[in-house]
């Protein structure tokens, strides 16, 4: 069993965001199995780096489709994202200083906040894309 099992109940009745939040899950699971195989610095920053890219075009992405639709929520949905960009950078950070970091508080952390964001915030901007359909 996965670590991060993708669910139906995490779908939002929006493909392309559903997709990238499958893709999210995925490179979360990725991240996961790196830490916990004890795989060496370098492939742990690779799955690392590739994780936090993917985060951010995610949130881009979203972020130009709320703008496109005027979605109203659109100012609390970005701070959440401007949020969560600093803690993952602040895990890169502090990988790359090679400070002790907890393979399971970081995937706990970041399996919590996704799968909160994902049901809570994401689902509403879903739930206004499916209305204005
Ligand atoms: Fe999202
Ligand atoms: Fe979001």
């Amino acid at each position: 069993m996965a670590f991060f099992p993708w669910e139906d109940r995490y779908r939002i009745g929006v493909d392309r965001i559903d997709l990238q939040h499958e893709k999210l899950v995925g490179l979360l699971n990725d991240l996961y199995e790196a830490m916990h195989a004890g795989e060496g610095r370098e492939a742990l920053g690779r799955v690392l780096t590739g994780l936090t890219r993917y985060v951010r075009t995610h949130f881009s992405f979203e972020e130009q489709m709320m703008r496109e639709r005027g979605y109203p929520g659109f100012s609390a949905h970005r701070e959440k994202h401007e949020k969560m960009t600093r803690k993952v950078m602040e895990i890169q950070e502090a990988f790359e200083k090679e400070e002790i970091i907890s393979p399971v508080q970081v995937s706990n952390f970041l399996k919590g906040w996704l799968q909160k964001h994902i049901l809570e915030t994401d689902r509403k901007f879903g739930d206004f894309c499916q209305a204005q359909e």
